[in-house]
């Protein structure tokens, strides 16, 4: 695989092969790194460039760690002190960098078809998707399939919710190509206002109220309110979307032993109650830990000979 762009064209097999390599980096990571804290040399000699249009803390470090674990040197581009400030467009500021010697660029993008749109432009590098737009997020749902396959020891034929804001969430969009895959029941839930148009067609089902969208599924799987994507008013106001569609430890008892899932970053007390991030059910940081894993098999798979 040259580029990793999304996952709605992957096969089933393409995506258990990333989870099964982010099994093996995970448990290196928990026993010979933690032991020696010797980085691997996979990629020596390789260079990454991590080209984020968006803020990131969580994909953009664990892409630094990553990329550093298997030996490659990793540069940040910061747009904030780069050219783009002076006009330079997307697309000189991709021949730029390759010019200099990138081997692999993870983009992030507030462009919707951005990363498709690099992998046309650069002529040897590869690109690797840290989320474009409201299209995809394929990393997200890799390391989300490696925390589900731990905690599981499955990823086939599993009931989740994923509750928020579907129509701007990329994370959302990747999770229902990966999972429909894995003959999953996907439960959608969010006011009719953040849904996208023809949803149903993508083999999920809808529903409207919190309480029945979460009765009995395996995964309750919480998105944040994307402000940032909204210009426009998609509900009165905050306070009752938290009252309607905000998670509160209460209703875990509706699905016992259900995992609690967040891509982050949680906005505390909207979406989920603080009690609820911080609980037992909670594996927010364990998705935060499996994301070095899944994206050193992602880097390897990519830029690395066979291991
Ligand atoms: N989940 C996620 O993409 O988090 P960051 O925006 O912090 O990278």
């Amino acid at each position: 695989m040259k580029h990793l762009l999304g996952l709605e064209n992957l096969s089933k097999e393409e995506i258990l092969s990333f989870v099964e390599e982010g099994e093996k980096y995970r448990e290196w990571l928990d026993g010979e790194y933690a032991e020696t804290r010797k980085p691997l040399s996979y990629l020596k000699g390789k260079r990454i460039c991590l080209l984020f249009y968006e803020p990131s803390t969580r994909t953009r470090h664990s892409f630094e760690i990553a990329g550093r674990l298997l030996g490659a040197e990793v540069s940040s581009f910061s747009l904030a002190v780069s050219s783009v400030q002076k006009g330079e467009s997307f697309k000189d500021t991709l021949l730029t960098l390759e010019s200099i010697g990138f081997d692999l660029f993870v983009i992030r993008h507030s462009c919707s078809g951005a990363c498709l749109y690099a992998s046309n432009v650069l002529q040897k590098a590869s690109v690797v998707n840290a989320g474009d737009g409201m299209h995809e997020h394929p990393t997200q749902t890799l390391l989300d399939l490696l925390t589900i396959y731990r905690a599981k020891k499955t990823i086939e034929g599993l009931k989740m919710a994923i509750v928020g804001d579907i129509l701007h969430s990329r994370v959302a969009r990747s999770a229902i190509f990966a999972l429909g895959k894995f003959g999953w029941e996907l439960h959608i839930c969010a006011p009719p206002t953040l849904l996208p148009k023809d949803i149903e067609k993508l083999n999920v089902k809808i529903f409207h109220r919190l309480e029945e969208a979460i009765k009995d599924v395996d995964i309750i799987y919480m998105l944040r309110i994307q402000r940032e994507r909204q210009n426009e008013q998609f509900f009165p106001s905050i306070e009752e979307y938290t009252h309607l569609y905000g998670l509160t430890h209460q209703h875990l008892s509706l699905a016992p032993g259900a995992m609690v899932m967040h891509p982050g970053p949680v906005n505390r007390g909207v979406e989920m109650e603080g009690k609820v991030v911080d609980g037992e059910g909670s594996f927010i940081l364990e998705q935060v830990r499996n994301g070095v894993a899944i994206r050193m098999a992602i880097l390897h798979s990519i830029l690395g000979e066979a291991r």
